[in-house]
């Protein structure tokens, strides 16, 4: 054992007896470098992060910048700091219609917590509705959403109140009530093993949220950044949330995560009581700046590589640039009635073409499909190439993308001769016989083939 890996077991918390405990030098685009030599290909970004692979040269140069400025100033929310207020902009600008009040975290789990209590205070109601094989976060509240009774039971009291439905089961939306605050949901499950649920399942699901009042969260911690080949994942059902969750991808390898919503909710922060939700170190500015960045730089890649970061890009999306007067418009909107959203649909039908990374429905038969892009096209050659009898199918979508095995006895050691051979995947917290793949969005054709081809060798 080296000295580093004797501290790494003797000091730091180990949550675990089996951590991979490779240890990595640097890294660079999809690679991380060891000490002696060893070249890993990073296939799961360090699970759903690296969106724009490891130190990303623009994200780097955000970083740079920021830290010739300044660090921590205050605590959040008192002083008006560039990179956040750029970032909020830059945030609400990806979203249709209505979500335009940004609150920053430092992690997904904290997204989570603070959308919470927003949607207690909101609606004056304490039940939440979420999916079993569900992980929202460790924290006690985003526990509290977990379905899976192995990783509670010791833990308890976690939050009263918590039902919970079958990701996809439109019967199952019955249990939406009169008192659900919220129903907190991925829009896409990960750590189900990936399991992508039709159109119809969302829009159900939106009009259960609106017949009983409930607000719709989704978690996009995982999906978001153009992770399923969207900037995200709702895009491609047609539905809009109340409260938009994100985290992950969005740092481009710095930690943030924030929660999003009207600022008719969010304002219910400012009192009973004053204060409502506080944070000490969420939107720092490193990390804002560097998400500012990231975010750019997921458009470009969704854009094919024509859109550039900055000016270029603002210009490209006249679409979602609405005047100032325009996104006030939006309360009213919201407020006017429920079936305004369902309207959504309709709506993008007739707008002439859609903002990059926005899906319009296909006008002859109303669904709505992934434009053409690169994350797709990037998408369709994993699943092309990795084609073996041992691999009963592949599901995702974009790069977010599982493929299931018989069992896990029969995929770990795939896994591990993978990592041995230099290529990093991994499972799912729920679902065990199923290899993650989730490459930054930058992968090139020539990586994914270097990394299929080691998958199919290991394989065999
Ligand atoms: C869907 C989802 N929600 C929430 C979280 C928690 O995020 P974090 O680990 O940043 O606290 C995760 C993390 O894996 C996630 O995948």
């Amino acid at each position: 054992m080296t000295n580093r890996q004797q501290l790494f077991f003797d000091h730091l918390a180990q949550t675990s007896d089996f951590p991979l405990a490779l240890e990595i030098d640097r890294a660079e685009g999809v690679y991380l470098y060891g000490q002696n030599g060893e070249k890993y290909l990073d296939f799961i970004s360090g699970i759903a992060v690296s969106n724009v692979g490891h130190r990303h040269p623009k994200v780097l140069q955000a970083i740079h910048n920021q830290l010739d400025k300044y660090l921590h100033l205050m605590v959040y929310g008192e002083y008006i700091e560039t990179p956040q207020i750029q970032l909020a902009e830059a945030l609400v600008k990806t979203i249709p219609q209505g979500l335009d009040n940004v609150y920053f975290t430092n992690s997904g789990t904290e997204a989570v917590e603070g959308a919470m209590k927003l949607a207690k205070r909101f609606t004056g109601r304490k039940e939440f509705v979420s999916c079993f094989n569900a992980y929202h976060g460790a924290t006690q509240g985003a526990l509290s959403l977990s379905g899976e009774e192995a990783f509670k039971r010791n833990f308890r009291p976690l939050l009263p109140g918590i039902k919970h439905i079958t990701h996809g089961k439109i019967e199952d939306l019955e249990k939406i009530g009169c008192r659900t605050a919220a129903v907190v949901i991925e829009v896409i499950a990960g750590e189900a093993g990936v399991r992508v649920p039709d159109v119809a399942y969302h829009q159900a699901l939106r009009q259960r949220c609106n017949d009983m009042g409930a607000l719709l969260i989704y978690d996009e911690i995982q999906t978001g950044f153009g992770r399923t080949g969207s900037f995200w994942a709702f895009e491609q059902y047609g539905v809009l949330p109340d409260i938009l969750l994100t985290a992950k991808g969005m740092g481009g390898g710095m930690p943030i995560g924030a929660f999003i919503a009207p600022k008719e909710i969010m304002s219910v922060f400012k009192n009973n009581p004053i204060l409502g939700h506080i944070t000490t170190f969420g939107g720092h500015p490193v990390s804002c700046a560097a998400s500012l960045a990231t975010l750019n730089v997921v458009q470009s890649v969704l854009a094919g590589g024509r859109q550039e970061a900055g000016g270029e890009r603002q210009e490209a999306k006249g679409e979602r640039q609405k005047p100032e007067g325009e996104r006030q418009k939006v309360k009213g909107e919201r407020q006017e009635a429920e079936g305004e959203r369902r309207k959504v649909k309709g709506e993008r039908q007739e707008a002439e073409a859609a903002p990059v990374g926005i899906c319009n429905p296909d006008p002859n038969n109303g669904e709505f499909a992934i434009r053409t892009n690169p994350i797709q096209a990037k998408s369709d050659l994993i699943r092309s190439l990795l084609v073996h009898p041992k691999i009963k199918e592949i599901r995702g979508r974009g790069l977010m993308l599982a493929a299931e095995f018989e069992s896990f006895e029969v995929l770990k050691p795939i896994i591990d001769r993978a990592i041995a051979r230099g290529v990093i995947t991994d499972w799912f917290l729920f679902c065990d016989n199923s290899m993650r793949i989730a490459p930054p969005l930058t992968i090139t054709e020539a990586e994914i083939r270097e990394a299929c081809t080691v998958i199919l060798e290991v394989i065999d």
